[in-house]
């Protein structure tokens, strides 16, 4: 069975979703390891109460971000990590370690990209006057929520839209749509053409 670890510096509401898919079999690989670089992060509370290891460091103690991925890069290879799942993991992966792990780490954004990348998609597509908004499952590459894009799914907003209530909506969309990505990684179902990615069936 494969391995993979969880990167998230927030709430870890995803981390919940992928932590019960797991349970519930929508993914049938181990999750053997939760990275934070906040030690409040609740994503590390989750961790602890389902009884995964995780580790929590703190990037003000290096010098410089290749310092503690490789720190990283040693803990995921003792676990046998095959594949990392991004869910609000707040630190830009250098391209160190992106070259290491290759098209098997996935992240998940709460706006159709390319569209609105970075930490203010909801507001930004809000402010952008979209009528419609969306999540999106991709791979990483060297820039922010760049990568080749896996699956979206798309929200209607709403002209009394919050930042709050579309993002309340989009969340939803996230806890599903997250672990069917990882499920056809898992699988195997992922050619990676180009900035195009197909789906095997
Ligand atoms: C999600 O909205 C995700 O799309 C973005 O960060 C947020 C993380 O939320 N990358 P949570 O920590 O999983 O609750």
């Amino acid at each position: 069975m494969k391995k993979f670890s969880v990167f998230a510096s927030g709430n870890g509401s995803n981390l919940g979703a992928i932590i019960d898919a797991v349970r519930a079999g929508g993914i049938s690989a181990e999750l053997v390891l939760v990275v934070s670089d906040k030690k409040d992060a609740y994503a590390l509370k989750r961790a602890e109460n389902a009884g995964i290891e995780f580790f929590c460091f703190d990037p003000k103690d290096y010098n410089q971000k290749e310092d503690y991925e490789r720190i990283i890069v040693e803990k995921l290879g003792k676990k046998g990590v095959d594949f990392i799942v991004l869910a609000g993991f707040m630190k830009v992966l250098t391209p160190y370690f992106i070259n290491i792990y290759r098209n098997k780490i996935l992240n998940i954004h709460p706006a159709l990209l390319p569209s609105f990348p970075g930490g203010r998609g909801v507001r930004d597509a809000l402010q952008g006057g979209v009528k419609f908004s969306g999540v999106t499952v991709h791979f990483v590459d060297e820039k922010v929520d760049s990568g080749p894009i896996i699956l979206q799914d798309i929200e209607s907003v709403l002209e009394d839209d919050t930042e709050d209530s579309l993002l309340e909506r989009l969340h939803k969309i996230e806890y599903r749509l997250y672990p069917k990505a990882i499920q056809l990684l898992v699988e195997d179902r992922l050619l990676v053409e180009g900035r195009c990615v197909k789906i095997i069936n």
